[in-house]
């Protein structure tokens, strides 16, 4: 379905503009003005225009998928808030886990935000109408995760993770999407964004977006833009991320001349399904789930004695790697591990891990009550992305002086990168951030945008790039399919840029990715038109993927360290000295070359109620 889905074709006050021609074609553009413009409706994207909506300012939410379609609706285990539903719990020691979690990369005062507003984010959501699991007296239901502990590392597994069986993704979308319609936000449906409208000084006017199934092109005026567009997992050859995962809030920041922060930081998740990359929860490990070798050995106990199974991703990822690489994997080419959940009571799988079952099934052939899954460790998450503050303000980069900022232009979910994070996201503090940071950025907008003020003019020639590349691609006609080289992207990326990294290994893949992105010159398109052009959407998603492979797999060679997600054999320690700092990667899309910077990690706290937590060896 496309179009508005609760307006008319002229909401926002469209009216229609001659763009100029391109090579002597012509794109009229269909003109809207907003307060606000969110692109992307999955978790992050909803909650800041529900938000928007309701502080009363003009709201449309652009995305290029049904809201209920979006990657969020793929989440399962639960989202993390210090309820303590299920034994003691507090913010500060949820606070604690994340900055251990996130290798001491993350910006403490974000961290602080978000898990101190977590509850109440997780409140207002079960009054908007989540159906949570519940416990035997009706309290929300809450499971162990990761990386979750209690009494600041020193205490048992806290149960902080808070599901709705293993839907709970699906049931916040679903809930938010109805919120969103209740405060009359406005939705343009299957729109593809194209590239941001920036002005001479720097400010973000708006954002260009193709409505697909007519071949309208919409220029969308806002005094604020918010992306919310997800992560890149499909740079990936396997991930668990959904085909729409390519990142184009990412690719436009790039396009727009604005760095993009912590890139080399890709999460694998330990349980993606073993050739099909699907999803079995980490949920399945904190209901008692566990890993086996081809000896039959539970081997997490020797890498991670304490939380064993529930350690951090990273930490189970790269254990599952060596477990393989030594000889130990299991079947009849040893190059995956076992997920055991046949010992648990089947009654106990069905209440409370029914989306994985019937997963396990499909896609493995498993009975989950009878016999392991095979599990490969998965590209999951991008814990890097827009730099922003917490309020979801994009930085532009920092100087002496402090962030500079990119005026009318904010990022918030796995888009963003708060960075809140680090270096290795916990499980179950992607969806928490989702709501947190998309409430805390609708806020701003209430806060900063006076109601009624007229828009500036756009720039003269707002919305001439976006023209320019669309018409360029749609009439590409080189010799090389954009299918051949987007795998040959996945499978650079997959090979050169994966769970442990050496400085050889890392410096093929910037070359094998800086020759696919110049081969793009080549590429051909072979549908001309402008309706559900599938050829030419799939070529513009390809551009927006391999201009953040290129900024992933150059940050990746520079770090010279460990740290989270990022595991350099020839670098095997975390070094705070030289890299406790985030890096800022600029693409210069023309010459296809990337400029690496850093900036500070905030190594302070919001308020006084906390304290700095110093960096110490990270054992689990
Ligand atoms: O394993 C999971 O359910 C995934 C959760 C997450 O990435 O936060």
């Amino acid at each position: 379905m496309s179009g508005t889905a609760n307006g008319s074709a002229d909401n926002g006050g469209a009216n229609s503009a001659m763009a100029p021609g391109v090579n002597g074609r012509a794109y009229p553009f269909v003109d809207h003005e907003y307060d606000v413009v969110v692109v992307g409706a999955g978790g992050a994207g909803l909650r800041a225009t529900l938000g928007c909506a309701e502080a009363g300012l003009r709201t449309a939410c652009v995305t290029k998928v049904f809201p209920t379609r979006s990657h969020t609706v793929a989440a399962q285990g639960g989202v993390a808030a210090s309820l303590g539903n299920m034994g003691p719990d507090s913010w500060q020691w949820h606070m604690y886990d994340t900055v251990k979690g996130a290798d001491w990369l993350g910006d403490q005062d974000a961290i602080e935000y978000l898990c101190r507003n977590a509850p109440e984010a997780v409140y207002e959501l079960e009054h908007f109408g989540v159906p949570f699991s519940r416990t035997e007296d009706g309290k929300i239901y809450q499971r162990p995760f990761g990386g979750m502990t209690t009494e600041f590392g020193e205490g048992p597994p806290a149960q902080r993770t808070c599901a709705a069986a293993d839907r709970t993704g699906h049931a916040m979308l679903h809930t938010l999407y109805g919120q969103s319609l209740r405060h009359s936000a406005e939705f343009y449906i299957e729109y593809f964004a194209i590239d941001l409208i920036m002005d001479e000084d720097g400010a973000c006017r708006g954002v260009v977006a193709l409505c697909l199934d007519d071949g309208t092109l919409h220029r969308f005026k806002s005094k604020k833009t918010i992306l919310a567009t997800g992560g890149y997992g499909r740079a990936y050859f396997s991930c668990t991320s959904a085909h729409t995962c390519t990142g184009d809030g990412n690719a436009m920041v790039l396009r727009a001349g604005l760095p993009l922060q912590d890139m080399e930081f890709i999460q694998f998740h330990p349980t993606g399904i073993y050739g099909a990359g699907v999803l079995i929860t980490e949920g399945s490990r904190g209901e008692g789930g566990y890993l086996t070798n081809s000896e039959g050995e539970r081997f997490m106990e020797r890498y991670a004695p304490s939380a064993k199974d529930l350690a951090s991703r990273d930490v189970v990822s790269r254990s599952m790697t060596v477990e393989i690489r030594e000889g130990r994997g299991v079947g009849p080419e040893g190059d995956h591990i076992f997920l055991h959940l046949d010992h648990l009571d089947p009654a106990i799988l069905a209440e409370r891990l029914p989306g994985i079952s019937e997963s396990a099934k499909i896609f493995a052939g498993v009975d989950v009550t009878r016999a392991p899954i095979p599990v490969l460790p998965t590209v999951h998450y991008n814990m890097g992305g827009i730099p922003t503050n917490y309020h979801g303000e994009v930085i532009a980069s920092t100087n002496a002086d402090g962030n500079q900022m990119v005026p009318g232009l904010m990022a918030i979910g796995e888009a963003a990168s708060v960075s809140v994070h680090g270096a290795n996201r916990l499980g179950s503090n992607s969806l928490i951030d989702l709501v947190v940071f998309g409430r805390a950025a609708a806020d701003r907008c209430a806060a900063t945008i006076e109601k009624g003020r007229a828009h500036a003019p756009l720039p003269a020639d707002a919305g001439e790039i976006a023209v320019s590349r669309l018409d360029q691609t749609r009439y590409a006609s080189g010799g090389t399919p954009t299918s051949a080289l987007r795998l040959d992207m996945q499978k650079a990326m997959q090979t050169n840029c994966a769970v442990f990294r050496t400085g050889e290994v890392l410096d093929e893949g910037v070359e094998k990715i800086s020759g696919i992105w110049n081969a793009s010159d080549d590429i051909s398109v072979s549908d001309r038109s402008l309706i559900w052009n599938t050829d030419l959407v799939e070529t513009l998603e390809y551009q927006n993927l391999i201009e953040q492979a290129a900024v992933t797999v150059n940050s990746a060679a520079n770090r010279q360290e460990s740290r989270g997600a990022h595991a350099r054999e020839d670098f095997s320690e975390r070094d705070d000295e030289n890299w406790m700092k985030h890096t800022l990667a600029w693409a210069d899309t023309s010459e296809r070359t990337v400029k690496l910077g850093y900036r500070d990690v905030h190594n302070f706290t919001l308020t006084n109620e906390v304290k700095y937590i110093p960096p110490k060896a990270r054992v689990y």
